[in-house]
């Protein structure tokens, strides 16, 4: 496929505008419409992107023959039927986190997207965030030795729904950088958590992510918190790392810090029992590493075009909003059962 890649946006709530301007600015593409079931937020786009068409009908967007693409900025209980409707329609679609609510409707829409030969892009837009980026150079190359453990906060106060719980809504990000720095699955998951605002959708949510190799991953999530927080600290074997996404000027910060283990006496050769070896406190420098900061959001988009210019698999495929909806509806099936470890096939 060669030339500008047409393309209509599907919602334009609260994230649908960033979705907009993005598109509505990138070379390559060409925003045609964009499709809302309010009014009023066609009436925002209208007086911000005058030369965009607007429309209340989904399905005589569909039909249009002069769209290649889709994005589906709806909320994510609708992500699944809205996604198939655009690939049974003969369109590529990126659509927003998550792929859809459960691993069965992620499946169906992957091999969908297969038999149609469209692309199917999922927006876990922190996979293209530089700062995430570097420090999945820091795990890959090795700098932090064996990775121990990760913990991440993601809390503020607001922006409560009522379609999904504070999991689904903003652990759809922990768990894709997670994944995406450690380079594998885990094999079960845990989660409590507690609805104080609206019965039976949770406010707070605490999961646990267990790996194969000993690694353990926690997620703290809420929407019920005095403070905005987007924190995940790294603990590796050499060194540590901490990645502020709040920040301005120090988002990740690498610290040399760590235990290290002294042979007491050479001779002894392996460490096989206490009395060999002493534990040594390392605290050394820290680091703040330059990061070339793009808006995110840009490079996925930019990514999802050239994926269908060239044909590219994307980053954030269906395969990869599979891997999330796998841990998020074990964690759901957890905290039905009070935290219980629900087993990841
Ligand atoms: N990647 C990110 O960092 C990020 C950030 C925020 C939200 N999101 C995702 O974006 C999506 C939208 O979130 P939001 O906060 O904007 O939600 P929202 O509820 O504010 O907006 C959703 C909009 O979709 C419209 N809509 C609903 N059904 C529709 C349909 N069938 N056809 C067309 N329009 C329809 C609604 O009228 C509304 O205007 C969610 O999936 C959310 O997870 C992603």
């Amino acid at each position: 496929m060669s030339g500008t890649i047409t393309v209509a946006v599907l919602g334009c709530g609260y994230w649908g505008p960033n979705i907009i301007r993005n598109f509505h600015q990138l070379p390559g593409a060409h925003l045609l419409s964009v499709c809302d079931l309010r009014q009023d937020r066609l009436d925002y786009v209208k007086e911000h992107f005058p030369n965009v068409e607007t429309t209340l009908e989904v399905e005589s967007l569909l039909a249009r023959t002069d769209i290649d693409a889709f994005v589906v900025t709806t909320p994510a209980d609708n992500h699944f039927s809205l996604t198939k409707r655009v690939l049974e329609a003969d369109k590529h679609v990126l659509v927003e986190k998550p792929l859809a609510l459960t691993s069965d409707e992620c499946r169906e829409l992957i091999e969908l997207a297969e038999s149609k030969g469209k692309t199917l892009m999922v927006g876990h837009t922190f996979l293209y965030n530089a700062a995430v980026r570097k420090l999945k150079q820091f795990v890959d190359n090795n700098e932090l030795g064996d990775i121990y453990y990760v913990y991440s906060s993601r809390l503020n106060l607001g922006r409560i729904r009522s379609d999904i719980n504070a999991m689904w809504n903003f652990a759809p990000h922990d768990v894709s950088i997670i994944l995406y720095l450690v380079g594998q699955e885990p094999v079960s998951v845990s989660a409590k958590g507690q609805s104080y605002i609206q019965p039976g959708i949770e406010d707070v949510v605490f999961m646990h992510l267990d790996f194969d190799d000993g690694m353990k991953a926690m997620i703290h999530i809420s929407w019920l918190d005095p403070n905005k927080v987007r924190r995940m600290t790294v603990v590796g074997s050499k060194k540590m790392v901490v990645y502020d996404d709040v920040s301005r000027d120090a988002k990740i910060v690498v610290y040399d810090k760590g235990i290290d283990k002294i042979n007491i006496n050479e001779s002894f050769g392996e460490f096989e029992g206490f009395g060999e070896f002493q534990l040594r406190l390392r605290a050394g420098d820290m680091f703040i590493p330059e990061i070339d900061f793009v808006e995110p959001l840009k490079v996925e988009c930019s990514h999802f075009i050239d994926c269908i210019v060239n044909g590219k698999k994307p980053l954030t495929d269906g395969e990869e909003g599979l891997r999330g909806v796998k841990v998020l509806e074990a964690a759901q099936q957890s905290l039905k059962h009070d935290g219980a470890a629900v087993k990841i096939s």
